[in-house]
């Protein structure tokens, strides 16, 4: 019998810009996602999906979107993503036309269904703005969807965190109606995770009573000034994206979050030799 947990890849911040230009003048965002593509492609066992969790580009435009498409095209999983802040819904939309978005217009979440779990795909990005808003379609759609099957745990993923993680110029443009969302949540104990991006680097804590993750990006991480002690800056640091692995079994099952490295390392060496003894 297979051991094998559900596997749900998270990706975050691709910021795909137009063929051979930086972002910032100096990061190479397109071959960052090239390393991330071959990463998971490489990763077994195989996730069972992917999700984008915002920023899949930067400014944004038609021709990035079309650049990340080719990006995206030898990513060998299947995969969504949903809009950040400098994502647009229209050119989202007319990108992944095949996405299934539960409205006909407006925010682009979608329910994603994977081997007994569920993905809800929140929309919280706000046109033209740098800080994140849940509209009153995307919770109440929220709400429906958790209360119509208690049994399946479902995982909630959003490019604004819902928390302030100490970073001052990212709290400032977090997500503004975070106690609508702790509201809904705290009435649905199947919701086991909210997955976030927007921040470029790891974090965890909880949130209306359940784990809440920041997902790290494949290139450049805001930078960690917890005392306000720099102007809004960025650092390439080791990048990497997380595989939250759902193991069912009693109740709602259990889900664990890891945390992966993009690019190639030595190994993986066994630990005892052809005799059982420990090397
Ligand atoms: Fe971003």
């Amino acid at each position: 019998m297979s051991t094998k947990p559900i596997l749900i890849a998270q990706i975050s911040d691709l910021h795909i810009k137009p063929l051979g230009a930086l972002a910032y003048g100096r990061v190479d965002t397109a071959k960052a996602l090239e390393r991330c593509v071959a990463t998971l492609n490489a990763f077994e066992p195989a996730p069972d999906f992917v999700v984008i969790s915002g920023d899949l580009v930067d400014t944004p435009t038609a021709e990035e979107y079309d650049h990340l498409k080719r990006l995206l095209a030898p990513l060998r999983l299947p995969f969504a993503g949903i809009p950040g802040n400098h994502d647009s819904r229209e050119l989202m939309r007319a990108a992944f036309p095949a996405a299934p978005y539960v409205h006909a217009a407006g925010p682009l979440d979608q329910k994603i269904e994977v081997h007994g779990l569920d993905l809800l795909l929140l929309d919280s990005s706000v046109p033209g703005k740098p800080h994140g808003t849940l509209e009153t379609s995307t919770l109440q759609w929220l709400d429906t969807t958790l209360a119509a099957a208690i049994d399946r745990p479902a995982l909630i993923f959003l490019h604004h965190p819902p928390f302030k993680g100490g970073i001052w110029h990212m709290d400032r443009q977090d997500l503004f109606n975070a106690d609508e969302l702790a509201g809904i949540v705290r009435r649905h104990p199947r919701a086991q995770l909210i997955g976030c991006g927007h921040v470029h680097r790891a974090m965890l804590t909880t949130f209306a009573g359940i784990p809440v993750t920041i997902c790290p990006a494949p290139n450049h991480a805001v930078d960690l000034d917890l005392a306000q002690l720099r102007v809004p800056s960025f650092k390439v640091e080791p990048p990497a994206f997380h595989v939250h692995a759902w193991f069912p079994g009693q109740e709602l099952g259990q889900l664990v979050t890891h945390q992966v490295p993009i690019g190639q390392f030595d190994g993986p060496h066994p630990f005892f030799g052809p005799d059982g003894r420990l090397l």
